[in-house]
C-alpha cells in the first residue's frame, strides 16, 4: 500500500453487526492478530480495514490500537448497536455520536465522576467533518430503510453523547440513574468510548454510528436479540456503504 494512502476502518463489537458487510465487501487478504480477524479490502474507492472488537471497552481499545499501530489507518468508523436513553430516541432510530463518556469511570475524589485521569475532560469528541457527513447519509439511507418495509415507524437519526461502560443496560432502574446522572446522554453502549480514547490518544479521526435495538430497560433483552438478528446488520451495511461513497479519497 502506498505510504500516503491511509485506510480507513470500519469497527463493529459484534458477528451479526457485520456480517452483511463482511459479504458485501470484496475479500482481498485476512491478516490475525491478537485473536481477532482484520479484514483488508479496497472498497468504495477506499482502502478499508473491517475488523470485530468484541464487546467492552477494553476489547475495543486492544482492537483499536492493533488498527492504529499496525494497519496505516486514517479514520475509523465504529458501527454497531445501542440501548436508547434519551426522550424520542426509539428502537430503529440511529444516534451518532457527536461526543463519547465512560459512564462507569469514576475516580473521585481524585477526579470529578467521569473525568479521565491524565485527560483532564470527561468527553471526547468525535470528528466534526465525519459526524455531519454520517448524520446526511444515515438520514437518506433511513428513508429507504422505512421505504422498504424495514421498519414499521418512521426512524430519526439522532446527535448527541453517547455514553458507554462495561455493562449491558437491562433494567429500568438502571437506565433511570444513568439518565439522572447524564440527562444529555442519547445512548448507551459498551465500546465506543473506549475507541474515542485511542483514537485522541493516537489523534486519530472517529465516528460513531448507533442503531438503537432497544431502551435500555426491562424488556432490553429481547428486543437486543430480535433487533440486532433482523435488522443491525443489514443497516449498518447501508449506512457504511453510502459513507464510504461519500468520503473524500
Ligand atoms: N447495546 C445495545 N443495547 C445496549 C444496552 N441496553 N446496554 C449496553 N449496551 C447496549
Amino acid at each position: 500500500m502506498n505510504q500516503a494512502v491511509r485506510r480507513v476502518a470500519i469497527v463493529a463489537a459484534m458477528p451479526e453487526e457485520l456480517s452483511a458487510l463482511l459479504q458485501a465487501m470484496p475479500p482481498d487478504k485476512q491478516v490475525q492478530r491478537a485473536g481477532r480477524t482484520f479484514w483488508l479490502s479496497q472498497w468504495c474507492g477506499h482502502e478499508v480495514v473491517a475488523v470485530l472488537s468484541r464487546i467492552g471497552k477494553v476489547a475495543a481499545a486492544t482492537t483499536t490500537t492493533l488498527l492504529l499501530t499496525e494497519f496505516a489507518v486514517g479514520r475509523v468508523l465504529f458501527t454497531g448497536v445501542a440501548g436508547g436513553l434519551g426522550e424520542g430516541v426509539r428502537v430503529g432510530d440511529v444516534v451518532v455520536a457527536d461526543a463519547l463518556l465512560q459512564h462507569d469511570m469514576d475516580a473521585s475524589p481524585l477526579f470529578p465522576r467521569f473525568e479521565l485521569p491524565g485527560l483532564g475532560v470527561d468527553r471526547l469528541r468525535a470528528d466534526a467533518d465525519l459526524v455531519a457527513l454520517v448524520v446526511q447519509v444515515a438520514g437518506e439511507v433511513l428513508d429507504k430503510a422505512h421505504l422498504h418495509g424495514l421498519l414499521q415507524s418512521a426512524p430519526r437519526v439522532h446527535q448527541g453523547l453517547v455514553i458507554s461502560g462495561d455493562l449491558f443496560v437491562d433494567t429500568t432502574a438502571e437506565s433511570a440513574a444513568l439518565r439522572l446522572a447524564l440527562p444529555d446522554a442519547l445512548a448507551v453502549e459498551m465500546e465506543g468510548a473506549a475507541l474515542a480514547q485511542v483514537c485522541h490518544d493516537f489523534g486519530v479521526p472517529f465516528a460513531v454510528i448507533r442503531t438503537i435495538s432497544d431502551r435500555a430497560d426491562d424488556a432490553a433483552h429481547v428486543d437486543f436479540q430480535r433487533f440486532v438478528l433482523e435488522v443491525a446488520s443489514r443497516y449498518s451495511l447501508a449506512v457504511v456503504k453510502a459513507v464510504l461513497e461519500r468520503l473524500p479519497r
